[in-house]
């Protein structure tokens, strides 16, 4: 087993060198609804957070990033806000995210938390005082009103659909009781858009950013990142409303990587270099090709962007060789650590999805009518997966649960989905909420450990109890224990910073060198049906199959010392 004749030709990363925190980082995303309930009330909180951040210490996670914690009716889990400066009680209080902080710092950890700034909730302050006021006045201004096409305006201002599904504009009802202007909302008729061509706008959210770092936060983690900015006039757009190529720009949507968002971020970078520590903001813009999303990492701008075409990616040799070295094409062009990410909140946990048939669009969530992917064969890849994925150079996310190896719940009973996807969609979509179930840390427990309370938010199915943390804890081979050390050997050979060259070891194999400050790792993947013969004297670092005997099996990966 070589590397290819001329190696140099294959390298499709240079070392990073040892720099920013951000640009190696592994940061664990915590849904705070459903990853620890100190109270019992089926919710997860920031108490129980803060009581299980020794497990993130343990498990060799650098930060963690928190969804959104702040006052909001959860019209969208939080992701529609009403007070950017405060807490929903259901989560705590401000006195506890400060807590949470000083506490993660005491345990290492550093704190990203999520911005959103493309919409508030229609509860905002901001949104109740649009509706009472005039159309035209400074109220209305900060968002998108809008006077309705045809007749009396009884058409919505143009064809756009929310991204859940439906139309993307509302009517309302003026103050005097007459059918009034429309709103936009991208998302959920609870989450209006903001007007970023207003200044009031602008500035209100600089505010935002210092008053949590102020209170010491590491980063933001910031939603729909490319969404900000609307083309002017708002034109009809009747493409698709997801991921796309936003090569063209006269075949750009309208509603999506508007070059002027990037004014946005360059102020806000401004405001994170004027505060000490290394502050660092997180693009979620689901934004093809990688050169586009390149653009967000630029020197002056995002420091990380959420790297969505790998996690898109089929599960095929050659489409991971090739969306791996596009990233790092891109990337390394503009400088910027690529962030890779397998699983979050949005999408079918990739223990699942990996199971899902090779090559077909990725659904949003599974029936429990639907067919069912094969759990082993998921949690195989996953795992396998994830090596590949801790031995690349650049930042990495994780999302709470896969390293149990959490399959998506595919068999929720439709009356307990919560995700506004499924009501919009008028169920065609299953929706979020699989990915979202309520961690399991002790199997004999109620709820298995989520909280002190039986219930729990939505509901955890059995195959959770025996994947449980206390399950796993110390049980060599478990998933847990490889991603421990997985991220203990990354953190040990500093792989994170390293360089990474492509090798040639046949059509289904997957490999790479990653060469890093003090080694060299080789990373192989097996896609293909044979077992893929190790060399003799490979030195085995760790392994995704629980045992290899000097072959490694498909839909396995390995870390070897070379
Ligand atoms: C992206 C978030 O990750 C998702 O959960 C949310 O529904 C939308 N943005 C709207 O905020």
């Amino acid at each position: 087993m070589t590397a290819s004749n001329d190696a140099t030709a294959h390298l499709v990363h240079p070392t990073s060198g040892d720099r920013e925190w951000w640009r190696s980082a592994v940061i664990y995303q915590i849904y705070p609804r459903s990853w620890a309930d100190s109270d019992g009330d089926g919710i997860g909180d920031l108490p129980g957070i803060t009581a299980r951040l020794p497990y993130l210490k343990a498990l060799g996670v650098d930060a963690v990033w928190l969804s959104p914690f702040y006052t909001s009716p959860q019209a969208d889990a939080g992701y529609d806000v009403a007070d950017y400066r405060d807490i929903d009680p259901l989560f705590g209080t401000l006195a506890d995210a400060d807590e949470l902080i000083r506490a993660a710092h005491a345990n290492d950890l550093r704190v990203v938390v999520d911005l959103v700034p493309n919409h508030t909730s229609d509860e905002h302050a901001w949104f109740r005082a649009a509706l009472t006021a005039a159309p035209g006045s400074p109220e209305r201004d900060r968002y998108i009103f809008r006077d309705g096409r045809g007749a009396d305006g009884g058409e919505p201002p143009n064809d756009w659909q929310s991204v859940f599904g439906g139309d993307a504009w509302t009517r309302i009802t003026e103050a005097d009781g007459t059918p009034g202007q429309w709103y936009l909302h991208l998302f959920d008729r609870k989450q209006p858009d903001l007007n970023w061509e207003n200044p009031v706008v602008r500035s209100e959210f600089e505010d935002i950013l210092r008053f949590w770092l102020d209170r010491g936060v590491d980063g933001f983690r910031v939603d729909v990142a490319h969404g900000l900015v609307k083309a002017p006039g708002l034109p009809d757009w009747t493409g698709p409303m997801n991921m796309i190529d936003l090569t063209e720009a006269d075949t750009r949507p309208p509603m999506w990587d508007q070059d002027g968002v990037h004014d946005i971020y360059r102020d806000w970078r401004k405001i994170l270099d004027s505060y000490p520590g290394e502050r660092a903001m997180c693009a979620e813009a689901w934004v093809e090709p990688p050169e586009r999303l390149a653009r967000y990492v630029r020197d002056d701008e995002f420091q990380q962007a959420f790297n969505f075409d790998f996690l898109v990616t089929p599960w095929r040799a050659d489409d991971l060789r090739a969306a791996i070295a596009q990233s790092y094409r891109a990337n390394d062009a503009v400088g910027a650590p690529t962030t890779w990410v397998l699983s979050n909140h949005d999408v079918v946990r990739h223990a699942t999805r990996l199971a899902l048939p090779v090559g077909e669009p990725r659904p949003n969530g599974i029936f429990a009518t639907d067919p069912q992917p094969d759990a082993e064969l998921g949690l195989r890849r996953a795992r396998a997966a994830t090596t590949l994925m801790l031995a690349l150079p650049g930042g990495a996310y994780v999302y709470y649960g896969e390293e149990l190896g959490l399959p998506e719940h595919t068999t929720l009973p439709d009356e307990v989905r919560q995700d506004p996807t499924y009501q919009r969609t008028e169920h065609k979509e299953a929706g979020r909420d699989g990915c979202r179930i309520p961690m399991p840390w002790e199997k004999d427990s109620a709820s298995y450990g989520f909280g002190p309370g039986e219930h729990t938010w939505l509901p955890q199915p059995e195959s959770y109890g025996a994947l449980a943390v206390d399950q796993q804890d110390d049980v060599p081979g478990s998933t847990l224990e490889l991603y421990r050390t997985l991220l203990q050997t990354r953190r040990d050979l500093r792989l994170g910073e390293g360089s990474t060259t492509q090798l040639d070891l046949g059509p289904d194999i997957v490999g790479y060198d990653i060469a890093a400050a003090d080694a060299t790792v080789r990373v192989i993947l097996n896609l293909g049906e044979a077992d893929y013969e190790l060399p003799s004297d490979a030195t085995v670092l760790v392994s995704s199959a629980p045992e290899i005997a000097g072959v490694l099996p498909t839909d396995a990966a390995v870390w070897l010392q070379v």
